[in-house]
């Protein structure tokens, strides 16, 4: 598949397939998220792959609670009517979890330590891209507590579980998302 194609084509996708994805598709999707750049090469992710029932249950747990918190402290309404239940049917989980030690010079600067974030974010579009290439649909997943998510893993408390990729074969045409004109997001300095 064409590369442009491969990023325009691209979507979040919320409902799966019970088909269970091969060791050999996701191994071929690590091995894409590894090609991501990062500061001094620092390759500052770690991957857990989960396809076990009790640790999805225990996941979306987390989700709902999550989403609930966030309706209650945001008060909006979409939050509401959005299920999380496609945790427990992702046929596979891909935790992406992040090692804040290992940045670049952002560690000395005083915004923070934010480019080893950077690099497993590559690393995520590198895996949503691969897993499109590949006839699989995933979603980019954030909504959870850190802390939480570290429990149910069993992370480390100096690393950071950054997001969940949930991997497997689409179940319909995830709905088009539209852009803006990126005129509209540009300024030329000329
Ligand atoms: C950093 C980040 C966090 C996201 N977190 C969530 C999430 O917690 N739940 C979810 O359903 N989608 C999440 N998404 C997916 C976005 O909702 C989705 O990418 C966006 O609506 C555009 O749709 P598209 O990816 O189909 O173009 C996240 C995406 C990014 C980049």
């Amino acid at each position: 598949m064409d590369l442009f194609t491969a990023i325009k084509e691209r979507r979040a996708c919320r409902k799966f397939l019970p088909v269970p994805v091969s060791e050999e598709l996701i191994g071929r999707i690590l091995e894409a998220a590894t090609w991501a750049p990062s500061p001094l090469n620092s390759q500052p992710w770690e991957f857990i792959v989960i396809t076990d029932q009790q640790y999805k249950e225990r996941i979306f747990s987390e989700g709902e609670r999550c989403r609930q918190w966030a309706l209650e402290k945001s008060g909006w309404k979409w939050l509401g009517d959005y299920k999380v239940d496609f945790l427990t049917f992702a046929p596979a989980i891909i935790a992406v979890i992040g090692d804040p030690k290992r940045t670049g010079v952002d560690m000395f600067q005083e915004e923070g330590t934010v480019a080893y974030q950077h690099a497993c974010a590559a690393a995520i579009q590198n895996m949503n891209l691969a897993a499109h290439a590949l006839g699989l649909c995933s979603l980019w997943f954030t909504l959870f507590d850190k802390k939480a998510m570290r429990e149910i893993l069993g992370v480390a408390p100096e690393k950071t579980p950054l997001a969940l990729v949930c991997l497997g074969k689409a179940d319909g045409e995830p709905r088009p998302v539209p852009r803006k004109d990126v005129k509209e997001k540009t300024t030329y300095l000329r």
